[in-house]
């Protein structure tokens, strides 16, 4: 069984990817200093796979623990997802996202160098493009300057990406950029837990319907979009995990010194109104939420062209809206309020 290194693998992505890493007979090995995850994630994992899972807790930037996880266990690649993720935070304290999202990638690029380790999938964004002038946006669609020091991080984690395989290190990357994640696993064992008041709309909405919070606040109606509010492109996070797995099958087959991004969405945008409807539908409930003004920086609408993906990788989104609604109110009633 191929060993792939996960770092950031308790978190949301991560540990959605670990199950599905595991489903296509890879064998991952979990590295987060948990940060922002909790450690009884592994034991779900475990549940879920009803195997046992190889963790260990610590920094990625921390080169003597690499080393040492790389003497213990052979590793065919890394799929790194550990960073900090929070864009408000970040416009704070520029310098704590600089060093842990540039400084995590540049020990692990030379940790991979100097054990001989090739392929590695890296989690982008969909931040990349901004506010794009033309939709769905493509793969080439030119990037945007980014809004946030966080989104830069990725702007400029990519620049590194490109920068180092021109080199010829000998080594074949991917960048995903990932649309709007959302949902969870379907067991409910797993899915995200945001730290505090979410930013994001997905959990306030689910937070709101269990009580937690009094009321969604809808950030505008009246952008240039059908029903005024803002559209994204909501991709389940089960979807997203796939992805990674058929990105690092993928990269198997290329030449060295490969690299290349691709959009992971569904092709579809959705508003705001219409996730709302979407998740009172499809749990038969009513969620108390208002109209209230735009939230500055807030982008007024995109979504993916996944025709590259799709052709390319043979990725396929396979969960709607509703599924993801589901799925993320499930794993709400879970945690409880
Ligand atoms: P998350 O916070 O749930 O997971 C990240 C994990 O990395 C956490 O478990 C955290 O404890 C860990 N971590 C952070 N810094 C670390 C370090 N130095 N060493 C070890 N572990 C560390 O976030 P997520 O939503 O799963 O996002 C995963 C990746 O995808 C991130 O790179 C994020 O920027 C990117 N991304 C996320 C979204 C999104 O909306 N969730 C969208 C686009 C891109
Ligand atoms: C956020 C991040 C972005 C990241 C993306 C995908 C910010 C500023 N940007 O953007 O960097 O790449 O997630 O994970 O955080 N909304 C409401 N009410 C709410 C919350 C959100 O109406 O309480 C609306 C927003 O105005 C937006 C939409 O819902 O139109 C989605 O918001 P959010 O989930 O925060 O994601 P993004 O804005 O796409």
């Amino acid at each position: 069984m191929k060993k792939i290194l996960i770092t950031g693998g308790a978190g949301y992505i991560g540990s959605h990817t670990a199950v599905e890493l595991i489903n296509a007979g890879f064998d991952p090995i979990v590295l987060d200093d948990l940060s922002n995850s909790d450690e009884k994630v592994l034991d779900r994992l475990e549940e879920i796979s009803g195997r046992k899972l190889t963790f260990y807790k610590g920094d990625c930037n921390d080169r003597i623990l690499l080393d040492q996880i790389s003497f213990e266990h052979e590793l065919a690649g890394v799929i790194h997802f550990a960073a900090f993720k929070a864009v408000g935070e970040s416009t704070q304290f520029p310098l704590k996202y600089y060093k842990n999202n540039l400084g995590s990638l540049l020990v692990l690029l030379e940790f991979m160098k100097d054990q001989g380790i090739k392929d590695l999938v890296f989690s982008s964004s969909c931040t990349v493009y901004g506010q794009p002038d033309q939709l769905p946006v493509t793969e080439s669609t030119p990037r945007k300057e980014a809004e946030s020091p966080y989104g830069n991080t990725k702007k400029v984690c990519e620049d590194i990406l490109v920068d180092y395989v021109k080199s010829k290190p000998g080594i074949r990357v991917i960048s995903l950029r990932y649309f709007n994640p959302v949902g969870a696993h379907p067991s409910s064992k797993i899915g995200e837990l945001p730290l505090g008041v979410p930013n994001n709309l997905v959990p306030y909405i689910t937070q709101t319907a269990a009580g937690i919070r009094k009321k969604l606040t809808v950030f505008g109606d009246d952008y240039d979009t059908p029903d005024g509010t803002c559209i994204r492109d909501f991709i389940h996070v089960m979807d997203l995990a796939d992805a990674h797995v058929k990105a690092f099958s993928f990269l198997n087959h290329q030449e060295m010194d490969y690299y290349d991004v691709f959009n992971v969405g569904t092709g579809k945008g959705n508003t705001v109104l219409e996730v709302i409807q979407a998740f009172e539908k499809v749990n038969d409930l009513k969620l108390n939420y208002e109209i209230g003004p735009r939230r500055e920086g807030d982008i007024e609408k995109i979504w993916a062209d996944t025709k590259k993906i799709n052709e390319e990788l043979g990725w396929y989104s396979k969960y709607s809206l509703e599924d993801s609604m589901r799925d993320s109110w499930n794993w709400q009633k879970t945690l409880g309020n």
